[in-house]
């Protein structure tokens, strides 16, 4: 993927080799093309596309189809360019993208990454208990989503207010929180042009 949809594959790789214990890289779609790629049949290969129509996305798909990798897509427009050259993949259904770009799209990404990791840790070792524990944890994630939704109206708009003349910003995070913070800073970076 490209931008968000790059920082949640980072996130998705954590969960392939964390989770389901299969090696997994993440590359940037633009990147993709110019490189020598060692992949073959065995590989899986995940577009992660918001719109379904990233040009670069588009060109790593095809790259990656002429190495005969199976190729699917996560993204959130049904019937876009991505999700009609992959024909496999799993839709978002997040919505579509209003104000800020892709803020909905990355949650539902990094989810549905945690769903497949699940999947496929299921058939490689992954403890039907761990799995359920896992399953537990998403589930919580619309009450938390929620309450830090609400947190918005208070402690967050004072945040905002505090910091709103700084120009500089550092993003830090550790394990999961590195592409989340990767994101973060992309997220300022679009909102304060
Ligand atoms: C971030 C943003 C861009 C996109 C990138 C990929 O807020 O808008 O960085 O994430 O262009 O777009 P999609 O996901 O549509 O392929």
């Amino acid at each position: 993927g490209c931008g968000t949809a790059h920082h949640a594959g980072i996130v998705g790789k954590y969960y392939m080799e964390n989770i389901a214990n299969i090696p997994a890289t993440v590359e940037y779609s633009s990147e993709f093309k110019y490189k020598n790629n060692p992949i073959d049949s065995n590989t899986l290969v995940i577009a992660i596309s918001q719109s379904g129509e990233t040009a670069d996305t588009l060109n790593a798909i095809d790259e990656a189809k002429n190495r005969d990798a199976m190729v699917i897509s996560i993204t959130n427009t049904v019937a876009s360019t991505i999700a009609r050259m992959t024909g496999n993949g799993i839709y978002q259904y997040a919505g579509p993208e209003m104000s800020v770009a892709s803020t909905k799209a990355y949650t539902s990404q990094i989810c549905i990454l945690a769903m497949l990791a699940i999947m496929l840790g299921r058939k490689n070792g992954l403890s039907q208990l761990q799995a359920g524990k896992l399953i537990k944890k998403l589930r919580r994630l619309p009450k938390l989503v929620k309450n830090t939704i609400e947190m918005v109206k208070g402690e967050v708009k004072g945040l905002a207010s505090r910091y709103e003349n700084f120009t500089k910003a550092t993003f830090l995070g550790k394990q999961y929180m590195f592409p989340t913070a990767i994101e973060g800073a992309l997220k300022l970076k679009e909102l304060t042009y």
